[in-house]
């Protein structure tokens, strides 16, 4: 075995604060990182991926928590119309399918096994190593589309921080909701808005 999938496998937790398979993060890195001039400089889409490396534990718990953790009690890193906090990020894997319980700091798991396939038409978001869907309760959402404005800014912070730490990543409107909906388990009252594919640049 690799030695990142033993140390990942390491988080896999079945301790009682989590289910069986659900994954423990460790503790996000909230110092450090390039200032924000060079981050914003360093900006930009990428979808060519090494297919050989799984994000490491440490990168995906910085990267969660820079999406949409909480940096306060109930309040978190990107802003939220009307402070609904309507929106979840669910994360595929080549292990399988999670939420990413911001509270807990681990990914609950959906499903296990490869669901790659069903997040994007785009060959590279078939083959990266993660996938992040943005899903919105539509029972928490405020009105006039607001909640689309909500899922730009965690995108935006998944694109910052991507930049900072020598992550690609590419913003992805093009995927089957009904498909990622199926894969998610998603009930009648959440809707799949956006996706967004990560992993290390290819060489
Ligand atoms: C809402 C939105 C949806 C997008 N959908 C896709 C997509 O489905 N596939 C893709 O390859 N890029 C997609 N992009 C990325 C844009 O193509 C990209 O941001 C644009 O070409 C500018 O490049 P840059 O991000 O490197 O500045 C999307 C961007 C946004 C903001």
């Amino acid at each position: 075995m690799k030695i990142k999938a033993l140390l990942f496998s390491l988080f896999v937790t079945g301790s009682s604060l989590a289910g069986a398979q659900d994954i423990n993060l460790p503790t996000p890195q909230k110092q450090g990182g390039d200032p924000i001039m060079q981050t914003l400089s360093e900006r930009k889409s990428t979808r060519e991926f090494d297919t050989t490396k799984e994000i490491a534990p440490q990168d995906l718990s910085n990267l969660l928590w820079a999406a949409w953790g909480y940096n306060r009690e109930d309040k978190r890193t990107a802003p939220s119309a009307m402070n609904r906090q309507e929106m979840s990020l669910y994360v595929i894997t080549a292990q399988g399918a999670y939420l990413y319980d911001a509270k807990q700091n681990l990914l609950k798991e959906i499903a296990k096994g490869d669901f790659r396939k069903s997040a994007g038409m785009q060959p590279f978001a078939q083959t990266a190593p993660l996938n992040i869907i943005f899903v919105a309760d539509l029972d928490k959402a405020p009105g006039n589309d607001m909640m689309f404005v909500d899922c730009g800014f965690i995108s935006q912070n998944i694109y910052l921080y991507s930049a900072s730490a020598g992550l690609g990543t590419v913003v992805r409107g093009s995927f089957d909701g009904e498909e990622l909906a199926k894969v998610l388990k998603l009930t009648d009252r959440q809707k799949v808005l956006l996706t967004q594919t990560v992993g290390y640049p290819a060489q």
